[in-house]
């Protein structure tokens, strides 16, 4: 078989997560690396004994990179993913698809002219919790979907935001808490749920309005079929990064996810399962998934099938989000506390 040469974009905290499941794979491999930080490209390229280039016009000219992952700031992906797609690469894109829908919607274009494939990185809905709720609720035993909860209750201080200047940015992040951390929850709860509409959501800065001009805590009401309705609360103003929480009801039953932890309530009774795993590499916040996503995009490849999230489909969680930052945009009239 022959093995697929990977350029990644973004030599920055996520791009470990995506060299170590690259280093797994017999079917695709890292053949060069881009950083716009000479010092970040020098050490990629020197640890992964690769190709380096500091732009990524330049890497994309390369022939040995066929498939291109984006690990870079938002405001960058759709400028990246079309570029790539144009050069004739397939693309792994790092959440989000671009800031807004007219982004998400040109790079969706792109891949369709390019005839390359495009993915979205919600490595979530790889986990075993999540691939378990799924196949249950398409099974279908627990009848019509009622309603639920979601609660991502996690921690980042100022210094996360002040060591990377594009975070905290309307311009350069598209906001916080909801684009960048809890875009998981919300695509998963629409994966396992879905479709869903945002009846109304609030933005709020309560504690790191010195640092970020954006949100740090989100509220939204979702709305579903047959009136279902999910309660949906993130903040980054924890003390520390609480496993995500999910309640789901349904007409004859009930899965409560709580981080890796399933409990499921049926017809049987009530069980737990443990889907806990070994972190391998990166942040346990980020779980195990870009492993079996990564994976699974290149088997795929290989095989001439399209990718398991399809841009349309990550698109639809774009849509989710930009009418959340919609319905409430008070937030944004606040003055910007960086200059
Ligand atoms: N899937 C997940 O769980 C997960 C977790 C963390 C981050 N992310 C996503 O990964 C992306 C990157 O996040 P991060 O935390 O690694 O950020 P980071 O700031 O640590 O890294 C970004 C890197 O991109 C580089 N860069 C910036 N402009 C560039 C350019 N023009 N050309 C080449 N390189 C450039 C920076 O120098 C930096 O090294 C974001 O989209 C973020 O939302 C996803």
């Amino acid at each position: 078989m022959r093995s697929i040469g990977v350029g990644i974009i973004g030599c920055g905290m996520i791009s470990v997560n995506h060299f170590h499941a690259l280093s797994k794979l017999e079917n695709a491999h890292v053949t060069a690396v881009c950083d716009i930080d000479p010092e970040k490209k020098k050490s990629a390229s020197s640890q992964y004994q690769v190709t380096g280039y500091t732009d990524y016009r330049d890497m994309l000219k390369d022939p040995q990179v066929e498939s291109v992952h984006i690990c870079t700031p938002h405001f960058l992906h759709a400028e990246m993913t079309i570029a790539a797609l144009q050069a004739g690469k397939h693309v792994l894109c790092e959440k989000p698809m671009g800031m807004s829908i007219q982004e998400a919607e040109a790079m969706k274009a792109a891949a369709e002219k390019s005839g390359k494939q495009l993915t979205v990185c919600f490595q979530n809905r790889f986990n075993g919790a999540s691939k378990r709720m799924k196949e249950i609720i398409t099974k279908g035993t627990l009848g019509a979907f009622r309603g639920g909860s979601a609660f991502v209750a996690w921690n980042r201080g100022e210094n996360y935001y002040e060591s990377s200047p594009w975070r905290g940015s309307w311009q350069r992040e598209g906001g916080s808490v909801l684009i960048n951390q809890a875009i998981h929850t919300l695509d998963l709860l629409k994966y396992l749920v879905g479709p869903l509409q945002v009846q109304s959501a609030t933005m709020s800065a309560k504690r790191l309005f010195s640092v970020i001009e954006t949100e740090d805590t989100c509220d939204m009401l979702l709305v579903g079929r047959e009136g279902s309705r999910v309660l949906f609360y993130a903040s980054n103003c924890g003390v520390s990064n609480l496993p995500v929480q999910m309640h789901l009801t349904f007409e004859a039953g009930e899965l409560h996810l709580n981080g890796s932890l399933l409990t499921i309530r049926d017809a049987d009774g009530s069980r737990m399962e443990d889907y806990t795993e070994a972190l391998a590499v990166g942040k346990d916040y980020w779980g195990s998934g870009h492993g079996p996503l990564i994976a699974d995009f290149y088997d795929r490849l290989q095989e001439g099938r399209s990718p398991a999230i399809l841009p349309e489909d990550a698109m639809e969680t774009m849509q989710l989000l930009t009418a959340a930052y919609e319905s409430e945009s008070n937030i944004r009239r606040r003055k910007p506390c960086r200059q």
